[in-house]
């Protein structure tokens, strides 16, 4: 029923419209210890030379202009971002695209801590520490930003399950 209704639709339209510019599809933010990359797909039939504009926020009149489809944002790290991108061809705007919710310190990923081990007689010395933070976050320790703790698993022989302990602070 839906596709009838859809096809009927489309038929009625006025080439001038089914021409027009797409708006950008699979908006998303892809973003490791801080460093925060949105990217897109143009719609179809988007041709070469597109600009696009990014807004950060829904009531943020200030937009940012890309004429590549990916883009390194600098945020704050606990705002809530809604953001869209709109594309732009010889005094043509495409639709907004769907918005992509981002807030800094909860989604982005933080890389493996960095582990090094050395004997030490009947001990075991083992450092840890976690990556660094995309400069622009200013975060000087990601570990203090979120008083991050470590879990240790250790296997002796052939114990299948793993003693765990648990580090708040690094030694
Ligand atoms: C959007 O992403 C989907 C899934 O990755 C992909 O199949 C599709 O081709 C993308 N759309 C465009 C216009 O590139
Ligand atoms: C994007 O920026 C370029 C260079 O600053 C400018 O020439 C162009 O007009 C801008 N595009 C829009 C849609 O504002
Ligand atoms: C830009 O749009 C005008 C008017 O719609 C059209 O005549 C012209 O061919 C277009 N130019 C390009 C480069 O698409
Ligand atoms: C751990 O760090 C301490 C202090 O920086 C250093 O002396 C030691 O060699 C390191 N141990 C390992 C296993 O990397």
């Amino acid at each position: 029923m839906h596709c009838l209704v859809l096809a009927l639709f489309s038929m009625l339209l006025p080439d001038s419209v089914l021409a027009s510019l797409p708006a950008p599809v699979n908006v998303s933010v892809i973003s490791v210890n801080f460093h925060h990359v949105l990217r897109w797909d143009p719609g179809p039939g988007t041709p070469p030379g597109t600009q696009y504009m990014i807004s950060k926020r829904l009531d943020d009149k200030r937009r940012l202009n890309s004429t590549t489809t990916s883009l390194k944002l600098k945020l704050k790290n606990y705002y809530k971002y809604h953001l869209n991108v709109q594309a732009y061809y010889n005094q043509t705007w495409s639709p907004v695209s769907n918005k992509y919710t981002f807030s800094p310190f909860k989604d982005t990923t933080i890389g493996p801590p960095k582990v090094s081990l050395a004997g030490c007689g009947n001990c075991i010395q083992i450092n840890m520490s976690l990556p660094e933070a995309d400069r622009s976050s200013g975060i000087n320790d990601i570990q203090k930003f979120f008083t991050a703790y470590f879990r240790i698993f250790c296997r002796r022989g052939k114990e299948t399950v793993p003693q765990s302990f648990v580090f708040y602070k690094m030694l």
